[in-house]
């Protein structure tokens, strides 16, 4: 057994990770009075969901008429009918309410000529549901949302006190013999000490895994921790092959340019100057659902109409806006243009192709972000003391696809939502329980092991040739082939992790090691999203399956669940939640209105 001697902490809830979600949950769970300590890897404004810049989806009707049952609907749809009925009627709902407490809290939102929040159009987002013009109902902080809301967050958690504990690495979740998350172990990455955290409730919040695949707009801190930790206990992983293309990453070097920028009123264009949209989504065009333009910009690209000398990418025009629009509106990406692709947008189209933006999977949740651990008898059984929430979580709302500015009112809605349900469950008068002394030595052992891990293959190496297998196989088109492919390469890969070499085997600042435990975690959750990929026989959102080119509800209207062991996968389904929270009655949605149909923009 390897000897750490470490410090312990005792809290009544801790949060994994400071971006959007982790914030909106410490927040709310430090105005509470409960003892809360945030712990992140990055320091909290550096979380990935500063680059998030369009904007946060919520029905406030500032620049014309909205409903939160448009915006459900559309949800719904863009979902692809995978989402969970409960949870999707829960963001649109209350996603008005979330964005009046940010602003209260001081998010420094545009403004319209009257004062209120401007919103601007996104893909997917529409009125009369589905069957009027787009709605503008994204509200934005010029196209640095993501920017303001984390710093904003960030202030007001210190405010209520709550603890923040900087460049903590979590290595595993800590779980008692009944079952029960009874906290993390993590280690101080600038001074190499090891710390043990006690918590009465654990919230993940540690971001998506982007970074599985070679190109993505993801920051390279997307390493998918939270997802891996519960991989490691046995937990399942859900829905792990819906994985989000954005249309516009610059081409090359993958930084996003945001959806705004066609919400603003840009568009696509081909090699022979053709808006092309026009032709595949006559209704809503650029501004259809992202996975239905990515799918048309790589046909584009595919049937030889891409520009450049390989003919691999496509335009963005934002050249014929004003440059006050560009200027009041869209700084951020004017200048990403600038430094990135070396394009003055005011005078050329940006170079741009679909990029890994998103993963609409992950680990398992009810709306009120409590981690489940479905089987069939229970399909909704609850792990205890466990929560996931923002792109870490599945509470499922966003399904197979999920609609831009969706994201940042996942984070706020469901970060809330879980600290009001710990808040329900955590008695902030009782003790902690007892550690479970094995789980601890457990996560110290595969420390540890990582630590002195003297094989044949670099951690560097290895991670590379897991992005690359994810990039060609598990793609924005997949087919029966790519995919086996792609089970038998990524099998192969993760199987190496046994071989690796860690040069490095000091504990202060030891990037190498860090790197390590990081590839540990990206693996499970990119084991989970070919294996399950490969499984589901049907196109779905972003799962474009070309030897099945139709969805089938009869089929696979259901959840996927990967049970991740060493390098092999174990698949199960459970039920999509069918029911809203309320009926049409009760001033519910009409489910008429959003029963399955073709999906059509
Ligand atoms: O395009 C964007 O600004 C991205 C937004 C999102 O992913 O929600």
């Amino acid at each position: 057994m390897a000897a750490y001697e470490y410090e312990t902490h005792t809290y009544d809830a801790i949060v994994v990770g400071a971006g959007g979600s982790g914030l909106r949950a410490t927040l709310g769970l430090a105005e509470q009075g409960l003892k809360t300590a945030c712990i992140t890897k990055v320091f909290p404004t550096r979380s990935h969901t500063v680059a998030a810049q369009g904007g946060i989806a919520a029905s406030l009707s500032n620049m014309g008429p909205d409903h939160w049952q448009w915006h459900m609907y559309d949800t719904v749809k863009g979902s692809d009918w995978l989402g969970d009925t409960d949870a999707m009627e829960y963001l649109a709902r209350e996603a008005p309410k979330a964005v009046y407490e940010l602003e209260h809290y001081g998010v420094p939102f545009s403004r319209t000529e009257e004062g209120k929040i401007y919103q601007r159009p996104f893909g997917g987002h529409t009125t009369e549901f589905g069957e009027g013009p787009p709605v503008q109902r994204t509200c934005a902080a010029a196209d640095r949302t993501g920017h303001a809301i984390l710093h904003t967050l960030y202030g007001q958690s210190l405010k209520q006190k709550a603890e923040f504990y900087i460049e903590y690495f979590a290595i595993d979740l800590i779980m008692g013999e009944d079952g029960q998350c009874q906290g993390v172990v993590a280690w101080k990455l600038d001074d190499g000490t090891m710390h043990v955290f006690n918590a009465k409730m654990v919230v993940l919040a540690t971001g998506g895994y982007g970074r599985a695949y070679f190109s993505a707009t993801s920051a390279h801190t997307c390493t998918g921790d939270g997802g891996g930790m519960v991989a490691r206990q046995g937990l399942k992983l859900q829905d792990m092959e819906f994985v989000q293309f954005h249309p516009t990453g610059i081409y090359g070097a993958g930084c996003l340019i945001t959806e705004g920028a066609r919400g603003e009123g840009g568009y696509l264009t081909n090699s022979e100057g053709e808006r092309f949209m026009e032709r595949y989504a006559p209704t809503y065009k650029d501004l259809a659902s992202r996975d239905v333009v990515s799918r048309c910009m790589t046909m584009e690209i595919r049937e030889g109409r891409g520009v450049g000398p390989k003919k691999d990418h496509i335009h963005l025009n934002l050249n014929h806006l004003p440059p006050e629009t560009l200027d009041l509106r869209l700084p951020g990406i004017t200048e990403s243009a600038r430094i990135f692709a070396g394009v003055d947008l005011t005078k050329e189209p940006i170079p741009v192709q679909p990029t890994v933006h998103y993963n609409m999977g992950g680990i398992p949740t009810n709306y009120w972000g409590e981690v489940l651990n479905p089987t069939d008898d229970a399909p909704d059984a609850v792990v205890p003391g466990l929560m996931a929430v923002g792109e870490a979580g599945c509470a499922s709302v966003h399904g197979a696809n999920r609609l831009g500015s969706n994201s940042l009112i996942d984070l706020v809605v469901f970060g809330r939502a879980a600290a009001i349900k710990a808040g329900e469950i955590v008695d902030p008068n009782s003790e902690n329980a007892p550690l479970n002394q094995a789980s601890v030595d457990a996560a110290f052992d595969r420390f540890d092991k990582l630590r002195n891990a003297n094989g044949g293959t670099p951690t560097a190496a290895l991670r590379l040739e897991m992005q690359e297998a994810m990039q060609a196989d598990a793609a924005v088109f997949r087919t029966d082939k790519t995919l086996a492919e792609g089970v038998e390469k990524m099998t192969a890969i993760a199987a190496k992790l046994d071989d690796l070499h860690v040069t490095d085997r000091s504990l202060v600042w030891n990037s190498d090691l860090m790197e390590t435990l990081e590839l540990t975690n990206l693996m499970p959750n990119a084991l989970a999203t070919i294996v399950s990929a490969e499984a589901r026989k049907e196109s779905r959102g972003a799962h474009a399956h070309e030897d099945y080119p139709d969805r089938n509800d009869t089929d696979w209207r259901k959840h996927s669940l990967a049970v991740v062991n060493g390098n092999s996968v174990n698949l199960t389904y459970r039920p999509v939640h069918l029911d809203p929270l309320t009926t049409e009655g009760e001033g519910g949605i009409d489910m008429k209105k959003i029963a399955p149909k073709k999906r059509v923009y």
